[in-house]
């Protein structure tokens, strides 16, 4: 259940007024009040929501009672609900993944991303439930990659949207599976079935038509059109030119807070500073399409 890639411009959809929605910078991310995501939702409500995400990219909403089905009623609405390749399910729950770290199992998010862009289809948006934050730190910051690609320069932007890059599932995961008892036998078994795919680099957002920046340091490993040394440079710089502040937005969390992100037009950054306290997440994704070229 994918999203139209026909539709360009979505028509405004007003929210009705018991909700409000606050933006927290002009690039990305907006608190929404008057919203209880553990009851079902009208048909205007989801619809607002839905319209905000693709306005601000991020949204947060506050001190929230989810179930596991609750968390999976709401994701549901947006699309298929995915399963991921190495975190690990709730129990009876296989589409909520648990992201729990401690001294044992230190962070492994610390780098910025989107979800699954190593996969043909990555996830359209991801549906995060605050379980346990530690007393300092644990922050998540994201990146609105509209805005990166606004600042790029003409003859830059031109330049790189006939360009395609490689994402790879093994690049920011190989050495973590190593380390597992079933290591050997789970890099196997990545090369069959999640190998690296390529997704132009510049990219057209399937609902707002709106162009974006489509490399990340976690998962892009080339640009196929470029020699090694020519790819590494170019990569380099754009992976500098994303960490501009004046692209993020940085949330801190509280029990039981939840947040939302169109995962096609954002990237997102979780901070490792609270290990080795106990942070423990619920993460649900939905499932999109393949990124559209820009041209
Ligand atoms: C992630 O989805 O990559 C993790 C985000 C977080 O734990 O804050």
């Amino acid at each position: 259940m994918n999203e139209s890639v026909t539709a360009i411009k979505p028509a405004p959809v007003l929210a009705p007024e018991s909700i409000g929605i606050t933006p927290r910078t002009c690039a990305i991310g907006a608190d929404v009040f008057g919203v209880d995501l553990g009851t079902p939702l009208d048909k205007t409500t989801f619809a607002a929501i839905k319209a905000a995400l693709h306005e601000h990219l991020v949204l947060f909403f506050l001190d929230q009672t989810l179930s596991p089905e609750t968390h999976i009623d709401f994701a549901s609405k947006f699309g298929d609900m995915e399963i991921h390749e190495v975190f690990t399910s709730l129990a009876g729950y296989p589409e909520v993944s648990v992201l729990e770290h401690d001294a044992d199992r230190p962070p492994i998010s610390d780098s910025w991303h989107s979800d699954v862009s190593y996969r043909t289809d990555p996830s359209m948006a991801s549906v995060l439930y605050a379980r346990h934050i530690p007393p300092n730190g644990g922050d998540t910051l994201w990146l609105s990659a509209y805005a990166a690609f606004d600042a790029l320069s003409e003859p830059l932007r031109d330049f790189l949207q006939d360009l395609h890059a490689e994402h790879d599932f093994l690049q920011a995961y190989g050495s973590y599976l190593r380390a597992q008892p079933d290591g050997p036998e789970r890099i196997a078994r990545a090369h069959i079935e999640t190998p690296p795919v390529v997704h132009p680099l510049i990219v057209k957002h399937p609902v707002t038509g709106r162009k974006l920046l489509y490399v990340n340091p976690t998962f892009t490993s080339r640009i196929v059109e470029l020699s090694k040394p020519e790819s590494d440079a170019i990569l380099g710089m754009l992976f500098k030119h994303l960490l501009s502040p004046d692209f993020q937005v940085r949330f801190k969390w509280r029990e039981d807070d939840v947040a939302m992100w169109d995962n096609r037009a954002t990237q997102h950054y979780a901070t490792g500073d609270y290990y080795p306290e106990y942070r423990r997440m619920h993460r649900i994704t939905v499932g999109g399409d393949q990124p559209l070229p820009a041209r």
